[in-house]
This record gives C-alpha cells, structure tokens and sequence, in this order.
C-alpha cells in the first residue's frame, strides 16, 4: 500500500472511528458539555486518566474508555507527533481536551492529579512506563505482553506490590462475558465431562503480516528514534518483528490465547515442546511460524494443549478450542465463533433445545450464546441478561470497566487480570520461544512463575 493510501486510510478510520463512537454512546458525553452537565469540575466519581502510548491499540482503548461514565482524560503521551495528534484531537472532539507530552517522565513531573495511567507503548518499554507510573502514585493498566523480558516484569509485579497501586494487565479476554459463560460450563456444568485436550491457532496471511509504513511527512529525525532507542523507521514501526522490542508472534497473538489455556484449565503448565522458525519472510528478525505443544497436570488428569501462530496464512483464523470426553466447545474473541459439540453418548441438557444450532465440519453443533442456557423453570437467570448485555460492547471495555471499578472500590472490586496472573502467562508463552530455539522440550517447575 503506498504512503498516500496508508494516510487515506488513517483518516477513514479516524471518521468512522468518531461515527462509531457518537452511535455508541461516546456522544453521551458530548451532550452533556452542551447541556452543561459536565462543567469540567471533577465528580466524586470521575476519574483523571493518561495514556503513554496512542498508536493503533492506545486508540481502541481511548474508543472503549469513552463509553465508559467518569473517565476523562487528562494527559496524552507519545513521542511521535502523528500519534500525539491523532489521539488528542479525537478527545478533543469528545470534550476531553488533553494535555500533550513527549516524555512520560515530564507528563509524570506535571500532571500530578491523575488517578490512572494506561499504557500501550511497544512490550520492551512497558516496564520502565508502568514502574515509573506506579512510583509515581499511579494506578496502572498495561497491555500484554507485560513483557519481553521477565526480569522486567517481575519488577513491575514487586512495584505494585511496594507501592500498594493496582496494575491490570491487558489480557481482556479474562473480563469477556463470553469467556466467563464457557468456562462456567466447562467447570461449574461439566459439558466436556473431562477434559483431555485444548487447541488454539492464531494465523494470519501474507498480506496481514506485511511492513507497516507511516505518512512521509510524519518521519521522525534520527536523533529522536535514536533517543528512544531506535535505529530506524523500520524498526519503530515494525517492532513487534524485532527481539529487541516484542517476544514475537507467540508473546503477540500466542499471550492471548495461552492465556486462556491457564485460565480454563486453572493451572500452569508441567512442560512445553516447540518447532518454529523464519521460514518464509526475509526481512524480520523473529519467528513467523511457530507451533507448541504444553502439558497440563489439572487435578482430573492429563491435558495436552497445541497452541500455533502462522504468519503465511489466514486459514481458520483465530480460536481456542476445548476438548473432553463428553464433548467440545470452540470459542473466539471473534463473537462469530462460538459452538459446543456434544459426543452423541453424553447427557442432553435443558437449554439445548432452545439454543440455535449450526452444522459445523460435518456436525451438529450448538452456538454457544450467553444467556441461552436457563433455570429450570424456563425463565432466563438475571446474571445471563446482564452478561449477554456486556458482550455486545467493544472488547476491551469489560476489562478496563474492571480496572476503573477496581481504583474506585478496591476493597469490593477484584482485578481480573493483576500483574501475578499476567507473569504467569509471560513465563509460559516466553518459554515457547526458548524451546524453538533449543529444539527440545523444557519443564516448569512451579516456582518458575511466581514472583
Ligand atoms: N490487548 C489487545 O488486544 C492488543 C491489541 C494490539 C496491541 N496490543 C498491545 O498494545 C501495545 C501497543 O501496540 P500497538 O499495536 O498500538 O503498537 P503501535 O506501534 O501502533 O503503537 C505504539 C505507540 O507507542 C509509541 N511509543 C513507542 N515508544 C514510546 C515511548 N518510549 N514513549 C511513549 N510512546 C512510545 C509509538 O509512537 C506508537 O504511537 C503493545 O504492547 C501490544 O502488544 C494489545
């Protein structure tokens, strides 16, 4: 795609950003500056949030935290103007003028009144960023991975820990309505009976995977990259691709998905064994297929669990799927995918004949929607409705509703997803990575994931 059209683009999806969010709610607010309601005089409620970090994923998270009532954004941080730009004119247009900084450091010096710091820098600098913010008096929401490193990240774990601030990382599938549906089914209603196997891929074509640019007029001079730890655009752009910046696709797309593996299963795992590699792309440092194979020890028994990532097709998409004796349930971020099969020999329950059903591969399946499954008497649970009603917003929301929730009420409100589950979820996917590149498979020993 040429520069030009790469800006086009850009600008397109600033306006549908702005349509999307005013047909939402985000408009809420809007209305509420004409009416006078919002007088700029912070609510006992409201929240003062940063951000450090406003490229592609800052955005979807300031998009998510609009809708949410309270949040007004202070102070946007990012060291390339185009980002900079982009992010505060979107708040500006939502009546959250922000303040503008370079350097989270000298955000960190001036604003002194915000409450909570979110963080979508690049993985290799998130350390330093959260660290810093939680020092700083700061409560704290990082994306995942928290790390590339794991020294790193423990140190961000053990600095909440000092300093009593929360940290939330951004595994957000762990507050998705629909998640929590499947895996209560799974656990509390046993539709797999046991479960013996789990499966999740990740794959992504040629044209998904190739060499981001950036508008010509926005390069950065070689002595900000280099400040900033840069040696080019290239790299800037394209860090997830480097193993100075990011784990690679494994800590990329994998951490998601991996991530649920330990959730579901609601264990680590014993070992892991993997074969990947640079197969196909010439200009990148890390792995662009990998495949992993993890061993799980949960009381009922053994559970294999293959995880892959592929960078040269799209084929499938992205899913996890979990298997047992009585049956299967596939599940995605993706609210199109979601099915139960059950082995002919297993029980029936009630709400099956309610429930759509889907032919899938050959078989019957039965869509896995919230609020399907009843009481008893018929009538929908009240808990269901309010989670079938959570799962038609964007994503990220859940999780950061979590996290806001948590600041207000810590004692009441638990984090679903603290800093020790994220490292939990760093150890196991980072040692995918060792174990390709050792060619053998590598054993977990259980203090290799606390802090
Ligand atoms: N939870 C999810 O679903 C999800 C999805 C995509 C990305 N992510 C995560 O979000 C983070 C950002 O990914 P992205 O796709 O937005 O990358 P990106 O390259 O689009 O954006 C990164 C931004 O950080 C800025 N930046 C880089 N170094 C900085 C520094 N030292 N100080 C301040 N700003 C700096 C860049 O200028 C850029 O604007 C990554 O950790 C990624 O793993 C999470």
């Amino acid at each position: 795609m040429s520069d030009k059209s790469k800006t086009e683009k850009s600008e397109l999806s600033r306006r549908d950003f702005i349509r999307s969010a005013a047909v939402t709610g985000a408009g809420v607010l809007l209305a509420q500056n004409a009416t006078g309601q919002d007088t700029g005089t912070k609510k006992v409620d409201d929240l003062n949030v940063g951000i450090i970090g406003t490229g592609s994923q800052g955005r979807v998270l300031i998009a998510a935290c609009l809708k949410i009532p309270g949040i007004r954004y202070k102070a946007v941080c990012d060291i390339w103007k185009y980002s900079q730009k982009y992010a505060s004119n979107i708040l500006k247009k939502f009546g959250q003028p922000v303040n503008v900084y370079q350097d989270y450091q000298d955000m960190l010096a001036k604003e002194k009144d915000l409450d909570a710091i979110l963080i979508a820098t690049p993985d290799w600098v998130h350390a330093e960023h959260t660290i810093a913010c939680l020092k700083a008096g700061k409560h704290v929401y990082c994306e995942k991975e928290m790390s590339n490193d794991l020294g790193k990240a423990k140190q961000m774990v053990l600095t909440a820990r000092e300093t009593g601030k929360l940290l939330q990382i951004g595994h957000q599938r762990r507050s998705n309505p629909r998640y929590w549906h499947a895996k209560r089914l799974i656990e509390k209603d046993k539709i797999l009976g046991r479960v013996t196997q789990a499966y999740g891929q990740w794959n992504r074509s040629v044209a998904q995977s190739q060499e981001l640019g950036w508008p010509k007029k926005y390069t950065m001079d070689e002595a900000t990259l280099k400040k900033y730890g840069y040696d080019s655009m290239k790299q800037f752009r394209n860090w997830r691709w480097f193993k100075k910046y990011s784990g690679g696709a494994i800590a990329d797309l994998g951490s998601h998905q991996i991530d649920i593996f330990n959730w579901f299963l609601a264990t680590e795992p014993k070992t892991v064994l993997a074969s990947g590699g640079l197969d196909y792309y010439k200009n990148r440092e890390w792995y662009d297929t990998i495949m992993a194979i993890y061993q799980y020890a949960p009381p009922a028994g053994t559970v294999r669990a293959f995880y892959q990532v592929l960078n040269t097709t799209s084929y499938g998409g992205y899913y996890e799927a979990f298997m047992g004796d009585e049956g299967s349930l596939v599940i995605s971020e993706d609210t199109s995918v979601g099915y139960f099969f059950r082995e002919v020999q297993a029980k029936r329950r009630e709400w099956e004949d309610d429930a759509d059903k889907v032919s899938k591969m050959g078989k019957n399946a039965i869509t896995l929607k919230i609020g399907e499954t009843r009481k008893k008497s018929g009538k929908k649970d009240e808990k269901a409705l309010q989670m079938e009603e959570d799962a038609k917003k964007p994503i990220h929301q859940p999780h950061l509703e979590n996290f806001f929730a948590a600041v207000r009420d810590p004692k009441n409100v638990k984090l679903n997803c603290p800093g020790e589950i994220g490292y939990e979820t760093a150890v196991t996917v980072l040692r995918v990575n060792t174990a390709v590149a050792e060619q053998k498979a590598l054993d977990f020993k259980p203090d290799d994931f606390k802090v």
